[in-house]
């Protein structure tokens, strides 16, 4: 007999069509927004979940659906996984690295150019007719060459836009990191690493791509822009609540900092009302990894880890690899 699935949001047909050659399928391709207790509801009688970022796995959950063995999340990050209750009750949980590495490094880079050189303040006064004649000072931003590229947060992702900066643009790389890299990788990204206080006092512009966690909460608050430069730049393209968005709002009102550009907000996608009455800052709806080629391989890597897991034991990408033994 087939296992019993749930792609529990819309994604790709050709996705469902290969998993439903495995499994019995069931999927929301009307993208209906489910609460938790409707999700827990879908999830009677089956034992895997195809997860896409947003759904919280939990003790609550995992005790009411017993028959699920593994929730594969369609994201590299796995925030929306309570990794120890997964563990806890022996459920596998799996997510989506590598493939999207140098799409959302791109990402982040664009993000870093738009918000520097003031590309969407620019586009909104240009289409509101306001652009009568030159200015010796319009919309005169922050340099990206040459200037200092602070990055918090060095994994894959990190790496692919520090080696953007260094080999691309010419500039000068700091990181800050739980661990510091070898010596190697460093020098195939011309990255030196630093304490948290001097990237912040040091960088020109600061990107944050570090994973989200109860210690990296608010990581960048108020204390943290205070230490930046006037004249720098923050980039978001690591999760909402790493920065504390009503302190960011203030900084930038205040300019305590230029710019900042966001892709992830706290509790998206609602957006603090404070982000959008602000004019120097670039928001962008959470599409780092959105090229479609991108977002493909991973709905395929959720779907291979499924279908590893539930037909041979073998997921591609486990996160808590222990309990497969
Ligand atoms: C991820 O994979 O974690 C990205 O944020 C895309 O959702």
């Amino acid at each position: 007999m087939k296992a019993r699935i749930l792609v529990s949001r819309a994604v790709f047909p050709e996705v469902i069509a290969r998993l439903a050659q495995h499994f019995d399928v069931s999927s929301n391709q009307a993208d209906e927004a489910w609460t938790p207790l409707q999700l827990i509801q879908k999830l009677q009688g089956k034992q895997g979940i195809f997860t896409t970022g947003g759904e919280r796995i939990d003790a609550a959950l995992l005790a009411a659906c017993p028959e699920l063995k593994i929730c594969a999340n369609m994201a590299v990050g796995y925030n929306n996984f309570d990794l120890d209750a997964m563990t806890a009750a022996g459920v596998l949980a799996t997510n989506a690295p590598d493939v999207l590495t140098e799409t959302t490094a791109d990402f982040g880079f664009a993000l870093l150019m738009a918000t520097a050189r003031r590309m969407a303040e620019a586009e909104h006064f240009l289409r509101a007719g306001q652009w009568t004649r030159w200015r010796y000072d319009l919309f005169a931003g922050a340099d990206i060459h040459g200037s200092t590229l602070g990055i918090l947060g060095m994994g894959r992702i990190g790496q692919g836009i520090a080696r953007r900066g260094a080999h691309g643009f010419g500039m000068k790389v700091i990181y800050h990191n739980r661990s510091r890299l070898d010596a190697a990788t460093e020098l195939g990204c011309k990255a030196s690493y630093v304490s948290k206080e001097e990237l912040l006092k040091t960088a020109d512009h600061l990107v944050l791509v570090l994973p989200y966690s109860a210690s990296s909460h608010h990581a960048i608050g108020a204390a943290e822009l205070a230490q930046m430069k006037p004249t720098a730049t923050l980039v978001n393209i690591a999760r909402g609540g790493i920065v504390d968005d009503a302190a960011l709002a203030a900084a930038l009102r205040n300019k305590t900092i230029a710019a900042a550009g966001l892709d992830v907000f706290e509790g998206e996608p609602k957006v603090h009302p404070d982000l959008l009455t602000v004019p120097n800052v670039v928001l962008t709806p959470h599409i780092a990894s959105a090229t479609l080629p991108t977002r493909l391989a991973m709905a395929n890597l959720a779907a291979d880890n499924l279908i590893g897991f539930l037909l041979n034991n073998k997921p591609l990408t486990p996160l808590n690899a222990k309990v497969l033994i």
